[in-house]
């Protein structure tokens, strides 16, 4: 389903197996050499894949998949919709042929299809569905020690965020790599320019802003035998239960760039402004068209975000970061990545797919036995979205760690299709926040 200038269904970069090759080794000279240590019980070095969730940023992941790799096999599928299924199938069947090995018996439809998949001997899963479900299919993915690729958002709630960070820290334990979606990180443009400013090219940051201002999301009429699960679903950008809002389902992209920029230091408290103003009708949902968030540090940084998804506005996708001895303007797309100040730069390297570099770099950790894991940053980068929107809807300024532990949980009574009501629109200053209190750490005697 195509939203916005995200969906990167069919844009699957082909790879050889010489690329492939050329890839891993740039991945294991990054650390020491490390022969490669893939053996399977199976008694072959097949990569046996299986996704959940087909639409359209799940095609284009599996596809990256099988191009990153010439050993993986896509084995088992699942969605809640076998329309979505099918469609899927025959896309990836019709570009990687017998890679693609997933017979009726692997093709798993309804809620519970994740656990099918999961349990049908697969070693890599991809997480692909809308963002409600992230957290619940992490735990089972990681739970059962499968390597995982996560689309972001991580979560839609502080309750998922904590359930994250559980299974990232499982992952580790496990030795299993976790890998995710927040594509920017792979993009060698952003690497290059964060870098340059952890290395103090533009001195200490002390403030930014970074924008998603971009066009609505598309409909999907509602069709008579409908069940309102299934209208929800099938819209699921428009409805906080599923995506979070647009500040978390996509703009939490550039708010993973403050997080970036500020190496992983968390905002001690946000205050946002956001509703919503062209968004009408119940085809609409809940969510907003517009947010603007002040995200305060510890050190005095002051960080602003602002997303739009409204038509016939000017749009922007840019990290504005402001430094002591300089100023950087990150904009990925075009790229232009330009440093200003006593260190002038401007990043004049290569632009592979990120989307393929992400994949590139799961396979070769998991052919090297080398686990990677994004687990901590990539739930804290959907925290500080999910803060924004807590502060927006409540009118309140919220703290890190009030908003971290909230009991906020917007997971519906039951998964069936059926009646579901569409909660109101928040409204500040009368939405309640769930404050949370960090859990008291007792110290084991000696
Ligand atoms: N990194 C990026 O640039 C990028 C780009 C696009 C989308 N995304 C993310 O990818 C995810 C999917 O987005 P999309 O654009 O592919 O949406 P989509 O609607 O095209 O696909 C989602 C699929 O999940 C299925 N689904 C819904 N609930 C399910 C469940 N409980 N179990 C199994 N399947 C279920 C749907 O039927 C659908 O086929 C979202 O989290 C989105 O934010 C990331």
């Amino acid at each position: 389903m195509k939203k916005d200038n995200e969906n990167d269904a069919g844009r699957n970069g082909d790879i050889t197996r010489r690329d492939f090759v050329r890839t891993t080794a740039a991945v294991a000279s990054a650390g020491a050499l490390i022969a490669p240590t893939w053996a399977y019980a199976r008694g072959d070095d097949t990569i046996r894949l299986g996704f959940i969730g087909c639409g359209g940023r799940g095609t284009g992941a599996a596809g990256q998949a099988l191009s990153a790799d010439p050993g993986v096999e896509l084995t088992a599928m699942g969605d809640v919709f076998e329309d979505r299924l099918s469609s899927s199938h025959e896309h990836l069947r019709s570009k990687f042929g017998d890679r693609v090995d997933v017979p009726e018996e692997r093709r798993f439809i309804g809620f519970d299809a994740y656990r099918k998949v999961i349990e049908s001997d697969v070693d890599v899963v991809i997480l692909t569905t809308p963002p409600h479900f992230r957290p619940a299919h992490l735990k089972a993915a990681i739970d059962a020690g499968k390597h995982v690729f996560c689309e972001k958002p991580m979560a839609v709630d502080a309750t998922g965020v904590r359930s994250v960070l559980e299974s990232a820290a499982e992952a580790k334990r496990k030795g299993v790599s976790l890998v995710s979606g927040f594509c920017w990180r792979y993009s060698a443009p952003n690497r290059a320019s964060y870098a340059k400013i952890h290395d103090g090219a533009i001195g200490d940051v002390v403030s930014m802003h970074t924008t998603y201002h971009t066009n609505a999301l598309g409909k999907q009429p509602r069709q008579d035998h409908w069940s309102d699960t299934e209208w929800q679903l099938r819209n699921w950008w428009h409805f906080t239960w599923l995506s979070g809002d647009h500040i978390v389902e996509q703009a939490c992209h550039s708010i993973d760039w403050i997080n970036w920029a500020m190496n992983g230091v968390m905002p001690i408290r946000a205050t946002a402004l956001g509703g919503r103003q062209v968004r009408k009708g119940p085809e609409s949902g809940n969510v907003y068209d517009h947010f603007a968030v002040i995200y305060e540090y510890k050190n005095g940084a002051r960080c602003f975000h602002t997303c739009r998804q409204m038509p016939n506005c000017s749009g922007d996708n840019t990290s504005y970061i402001m430094g002591t001895k300089g100023t950087c303007a990150i904009n990925p797309w075009t790229p232009s990545c330009v440093i200003d100040g006593e260190s002038p730069w401007r990043y004049e390297g290569d632009n592979p797919n990120m989307y393929q570099v992400e994949h590139n770099e799961l396979f070769a950790s998991i052919r090297s036995g080398q686990p990677m894991n994004d687990g901590i940053w990539m739930a804290n980068s959907t925290m500080m979205a999910i803060m924004g929107r807590m502060a927006a809807y409540t009118g309140k300024t919220i703290t890190w760690e009030k908003a971290l532990y909230s009991p906020e949980d917007l997971t519906p009574p039951e998964y069936a299709f059926g009646d579901i009501a569409v909660g109101p629109v928040a409204m500040p200053g009368e939405t309640e926040f769930l404050p949370g209190e960090a859990p008291m750490l007792i110290e084991s005697g000696g």
